[in-house]
């Protein structure tokens, strides 16, 4: 039961969960999660309170999970629980849950390119293993590279060299990795050649935080399980897509890193342009994995080479205050891109992907606008197209602008909205965190939410010629005040692409 609008409403559900990848492994029994880089930022802010939520919700289990911390850094077992415990303790956490978590973690110190550290790791593993195996028999293995994407193929030959599951317990050893995932596609071909060596694609989950999104795992129920949205769904009635993403500061105490990359790589090769396959994909032939992905790559290869008119660059005033940036930095902090996929669904539909930092809010949503209704009796045209707004975050909703008549005795239009307001909703379900359940499919096997090797290839090659113009300074970025919308010249691209402001 759900309450809406003072009602009660009684929701029919159906569950589907697409198959995993590896067939016939062990899904049960003894894990050790392992988290490399602990010492470091994601892994205290992300990745040890998803798996704090996980064990709350009765996903872990105490008597078949152990998790390790590994990173250089030399601390003991209470030094990194002392450091994560803040951010584990928030909102109705319990402090005896947090404590009786923190006690299933250990940290092994060492380095990434020598074996020591990790033979002593594998030691940890296999003795835990074998405290378990006396109940009952496996050995699966999941590492989280929490870590610069730079050490990534030492690392993965260390896991390779001295960590891997004990065969004869069976099980499976899995890798997952966190974005940027190279930095063009030259890098990213070369980084997954290197890793391609070592472990099979079912084994690699390449992460991308926004196909956790709550409103992102429900574009496909959308569009494919709604019949009013089949029809619509393409170049006789959509206008344009815009794709956004808005935080409202700056780089703060990312600026080495951000420099290094900037927005393009950091939100709009990998963010906005997964959120934009999951809009522009044709229907799978199924859910699983490989027929999700498929499509998705079907999409990456028909967007055509991106028009330099087509593009705006920005960098907020104060972003080179920072001491880690460079004096002269080129990298842009803000960028409006106009993709156009070739195709029978969207040709001549610009997708406008928009990403900034240091802006006026924090959001990021999805804006479907809708063409003008042809011989528009009402003469309503001037009071807004239909849209319809998939709002990923903050408050996550769902809601179409649509022309009604304006109660009363008069007969006029205006537009309103039909609204889904998750928070109203669904007052009493707890969105999960992103990072929750994807952690929680690279335990179950299930890769539909993690990109594909050819999908990383497709989607640098999209946006590598633009990267290297603009690291060879032949493309500036606009200033723009922190706190403002970017430069008045995304607006006017915006205009040009089609966009109708009202
Ligand atoms: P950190 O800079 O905090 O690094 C993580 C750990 O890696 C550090 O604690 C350090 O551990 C080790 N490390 C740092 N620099 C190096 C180096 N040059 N060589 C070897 N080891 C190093 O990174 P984050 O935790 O911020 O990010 C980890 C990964 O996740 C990165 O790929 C990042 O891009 C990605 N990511 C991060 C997000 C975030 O919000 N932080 C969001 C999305 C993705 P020690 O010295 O103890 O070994
Ligand atoms: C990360 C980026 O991938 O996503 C950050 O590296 C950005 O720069 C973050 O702040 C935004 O994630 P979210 O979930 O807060 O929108």
């Amino acid at each position: 039961m759900g309450s809406g609008g003072g009602q009660w409403i009684v929701e029919k559900r159906s569950s589907f969960r697409s198959e995993p990848l590896e067939v016939n492994v062990s899904e049960t029994g003894c894990l050790s999660i392992v988290v490399l880089g602990a010492s470091g930022d994601l892994a205290k802010k992300k990745t040890f309170p998803a798996l704090f939520n996980l064990y709350r919700q009765g996903f872990l289990q105490s008597n078949e999970v152990h998790i390790f911390g590994y990173a250089r850094t030399k601390i003991s077992d209470d030094d990194l629980r002392n450091r994560i415990r803040s951010y584990l303790e928030k909102g109705s956490a319990k402090s005896e849950e947090v404590s009786e978590f923190l006690q299933l973690i250990k940290y092994v110190s060492g380095s990434y390119d020598t074996e020591e550290g990790f033979r002593m790791l594998d030691k940890e593993i296999s003795l835990h293993e074998e405290f378990r195996n006396s109940t009952e028999g496996s050995s699966r293995r999941l590492f989280y590279l929490a870590l610069p994407p730079s050490v990534y193929p030492v690392v993965c030959r260390m896991i390779k060299l001295c960590c891997m599951n004990k065969s004869h317990l069976g099980g499976w050893t899995r890798i997952v990795v966190e974005k940027p995932f190279g930095k063009d596609l030259d890098s990213a071909e070369k980084l997954s050649n290197q890793i391609g060596e070592l472990f099979e694609e079912p084994q690699l989950y390449r992460i991308d935080h926004y196909l956790g999104k709550e409103l992102v795992q429900n574009l496909l129920v959308l569009r494919f399980a709604n019949r009013f949205f089949l029809p619509l769904w393409n170049r006789d009635n959509i206008d344009n897509v815009q794709i956004v993403f808005r935080e409202d500061f700056g780089t703060e105490g990312r600026g080495g890193y951000f420099d290094e990359y900037g927005i393009i790589r950091d939100i709009i090769q990998n963010h906005l342009l997964q959120v934009l396959c999951l809009v522009a994909m044709e229907k799978p032939v199924s859910l699983k994995p490989e027929h999700i992905r498929d499509e998705k790559v079907k999409v990456l290869q028909s967007v055509m080479p991106i028009k330099d008119e087509e593009v705006v660059l920005g960098q907020y005033n104060g972003y080179r205050d920072d001491p880690t940036v460079p004096d002269h930095s080129n990298t842009p902090t803000f960028a409006t891109v106009v993709l156009r996929i070739h195709n029978e669904r969207w040709e001549g539909v610009p997708f406008i992907l928009k990403a900034g930092k240091a802006l006026n809010s924090r959001k990021a949503e999805i804006r479907i606008q809708f063409k003008d209704v042809p011989g528009d009796i009402f003469r309503c045209k001037n009071q807004g197209r239909n849209e319809f707004v998939i709002r990923l975050q903050p408050s996550e909703a769902m809601y179409m602008k649509l022309t009604v008549k304006q109660p009363g005795l008069e007969m006029s239009t205006v537009q309103s909205e039909l609204d889904l307001s998750y928070g109203q909703r669904y007052q009493q379900v707890t969105i999960p965190e992103a990072y929750e359940r994807l952690i929680l499919d690279t335990i179950r096997g299930d890769q539909q939410h993690f990109v594909r090797r050819d999908e990383l290839r497709a989607a640098w090659e999209i946006f590598t010629p633009l990267l290297h113009r603009i690291d060879d300074g032949e493309f500036k970025p606009l200033p723009y005040q922190p706190g403002s919308r970017g430069p008045a010249e995304a607006d006017e691209l915006l205009e040009r692409a089609g966009y109708m402001k009202y």
